[in-house]
């Protein structure tokens, strides 16, 4: 565990002295209390079906999930759709090249999403990953050991870090948007706020689908996230278990040794 730590810690100063160089104009980024969070934390299953929604009538106009394979949506610890949903919901919004008809065919569970539909739009599986919230403060990455690595607080802070401003350069229309580093984003704003309706009646504001899309996001970034945090925590615990019978053992090794010493 303490290892464990040691090297997170490095990863962190490393990454964070990176970032600030890399980023030159860092964005504002808001700090989100998701479900998922701190060691006992857990994805929020309505939150990333409701992400998923979003995605799906939102952003997969352009961003691809190209290592997202349509049957982890069925997955426990993820979206959990009953497996005739998964199917249905393939069948029903995407298409795949099947190079044995030499034709495409409606998705089946076993295909993966497809990548993005136009060049300038990167695929967002690892986004959450790929990109970090915090930094410092003075490269020591202490907050992101304190906040995480901000990746799906980053996606937050972009989609609601539209002021309205546009430019045009080089043919191309920017965004001003005060989380993306530089200040100008070639993304249209994508969410406005009551852009989907859920199923569930959950509120559909723009801070909150942001915070849905980003979850859900973080979700096909790290999918496994729950079994590794449960691993990590059944690691301390047989971990103490171990030290404390180790400390009774060694005890009672010592115990005639000690006790002709003492008097
Ligand atoms: C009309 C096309 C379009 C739609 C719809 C769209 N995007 Fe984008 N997105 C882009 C383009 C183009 C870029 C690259 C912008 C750039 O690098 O300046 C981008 C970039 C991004 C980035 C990366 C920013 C970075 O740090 O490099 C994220 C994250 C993102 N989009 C999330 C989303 C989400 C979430 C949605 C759905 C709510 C969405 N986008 C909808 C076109 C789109």
């Amino acid at each position: 565990m303490m290892k464990k730590l040691g090297i997170a810690t490095v990863t962190a100063l490393t990454l964070s002295a990176g970032g600030a160089l890399a980023a030159g104009g860092e964005g504002h980024i808001h700090d989100v209390d998701f479900s998922f969070e701190g060691p006992f934390g857990k994805f929020d299953q309505n939150q990333l079906q409701r992400g998923l929604q979003i995605y799906t009538e939102v952003c997969a106009a352009c961003h691809g999930l190209q290592y997202v394979p349509f049957r982890t949506l069925g997955d426990e610890g993820g979206p959990h759709l009953p497996e005739d949903q998964v199917r249905a919901y393939a069948e029903q919004n995407f298409e795949t090249f099947d190079n044995e008809l030499d034709d495409t065919r409606p998705a089946k569970p076993a295909d993966h999403f497809p990548g993005s539909n136009i060049a300038e739009a990167p695929d967002l599986s690892l986004m959450a990953k790929a990109r970090a919230g915090f930094h410092g403060p003075y490269g020591t990455g202490i907050n992101q050991l304190v906040k995480g690595m901000g990746g799906p607080e980053y996606i937050a802070s972009l989609l609601t870090g539209y002021t309205g401003e546009t430019k045009e350069e080089a043919g191309t229309t920017f965004y001003e948007n005060t989380a993306f580093p530089g200040g100008w984003i070639a993304m249209a704003p994508p969410l406005a706020g009551e852009d989907v309706e859920f199923a569930d009646g959950h509120s559909n504001e723009l801070h909150h689908e942001a915070e849905d899309i980003s979850a859900f996001l973080m979700w096909t970034a790290e999918p496994k996230m729950m079994a590794r945090k449960q691993a990590g925590l059944s690691g301390v615990i047989f971990l103490t278990v171990l030290t404390v019978l180790l400390y009774l053992t060694n005890k009672r090794i010592w115990a005639p040794i000690k006790g002709k010493k003492s008097h």
